[in-house]
């Protein structure tokens, strides 16, 4: 059902362009590539020029707050929504003029479940390969080695209505891979899901790459989660603030922090008001204060060391590298649950297939 060629007949100038372009980026290791993408929705601009190349093989993560643009960028990666502006390559493949090819060579695990749920495990993976074309003794083989992978072989003949959420994300992850895709998005896997399952589905992601040559990309708004990836992207407001690995964010923007209890009110207030500019945040019994230079806080030991009960020393993390680049915690800027639910109702209906 999907045909390799044909995407791109009407125009064979551009056949000609883009395969040549594909072989650069293919020979550069490029997995995906991103150039200029715009998407606006009535007056909202989702995405407001967008450029970034993901790395054959790499573990590319994009943070961003509810609202920020992901799901858009990630919907049109996968071929089902069109930019307004710029273009993206997929393993060398133009999501708008080669989208079949493309999709040939993606794998995607949407946010919003799309599991046919009065059909068995097997039958949903069966489904899809027929779909893709893959042939049987493949398609059998595949299903076979997938199901292990995530865990669910004795689940095979279960209905999927049965499968426990945790379950169904599992069962989307292996239906992503039954084909041959070199290029797997993953928006929000984890969300919703409880701390056993959210490391179980970081631990297959980690296996799989080992196993295949793997390119993976995954939106999150989790901070803890990107620790893991080899390269983050942030994003807000459809804008592409910063680029780059997790220890380099943290070194380029991040800053280390202290937290100190003080003995008692008058303690506090001292401090509050010698350190004004460096205190980042004030609870009842504790000031958290900006390390800007390690000599900070020799100079703030020798003064205040006798006066506070316990003092932490906080490495930079990505929470303060968003704050620092944005203004604003990750978390404040998350959308109302109602928001949410209306930007799915609007994109209902949309699909790979
Ligand atoms: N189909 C749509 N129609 C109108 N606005 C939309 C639609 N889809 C998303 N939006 C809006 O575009 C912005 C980005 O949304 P989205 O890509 O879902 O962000 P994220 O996945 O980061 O939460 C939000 O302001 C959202 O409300
Ligand atoms: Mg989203």
């Amino acid at each position: 059902m999907v045909h390799e060629e044909g995407d791109v007949k009407s125009n064979p100038s551009q056949q000609q362009s883009i395969s040549t372009h594909s072989e650069v980026a293919q020979s550069a290791g490029i997995g995906v590539e991103v150039q200029g993408l715009v998407k606006r929705y009535g007056t909202l601009v989702a995405l407001d020029h967008v450029s970034f190349n993901v790395k054959a093989g790499e573990l590319f993560a994009l943070l961003g707050p509810n609202g920020a643009g992901k799901t858009t960028l990630l919907h049109i990666l996968c071929t089902i929504l069109s930019p307004d502006e710029g273009r993206a390559l997929i393993a060398g493949a133009d999501v708008v003029q080669q989208a079949l090819r493309a999709r040939r060579r993606l794998g995607v695990v949407f946010q919003e479940p799309s599991l046919d749920d009065r059909l068995t495990v097997y039958e949903n993976l069966e489904f899809h390969g027929l779909v893709y074309g893959v042939p049987a003794a493949l398609r059998r083989k595949r299903i076979d080695e997938m199901l292990h992978v995530v865990e669910l072989s004795d689940w095979r003949e279960r209905l999927v209505r049965t499968l426990s959420v945790g379950m169904k994300r599992r069962l989307e992850i292996a239906r992503a891979l039954i084909h041959d895709s070199r290029v797997l998005f993953l928006d929000e896997p984890t969300v919703g899901l409880d701390a056993q399952s959210r490391a179980r589905i970081w631990r297959y992601l980690h296996d799989l790459r080992q196993q295949r040559d793997l390119t993976l990309i995954v939106t999150t708004h989790y901070i803890e989660e990107v620790e893991q990836a080899d390269r983050v992207a942030i994003i807000d407001q459809g804008k592409l603030l910063a680029i780059d690995t997790p220890l380099a964010l943290k070194s380029a923007h991040g800053h280390e922090v202290l937290e100190v209890s003080p003995i008692n009110a008058e303690v506090r207030a001292h401090i509050l008001a010698e350190y004004q500019n460096k205190i980042v945040k004030t609870s009842e019994d504790q000031l958290t204060l900006k390390v800007e230079d390690g000599r900070f806080i020799e100079h703030f030991l020798s003064i205040y060391g006798s006066q506070v009960r316990a003092m932490t020393r906080i490495e930079p993390s990505l929470e303060s590298v968003f704050l620092s680049l944005t203004g604003r915690a990750i978390r404040d800027q998350e959308a109302s649950a109602r928001e949410r639910t209306l930007a799915f109702g609007k994109q209902g209906g949309e699909h790979t297939r």
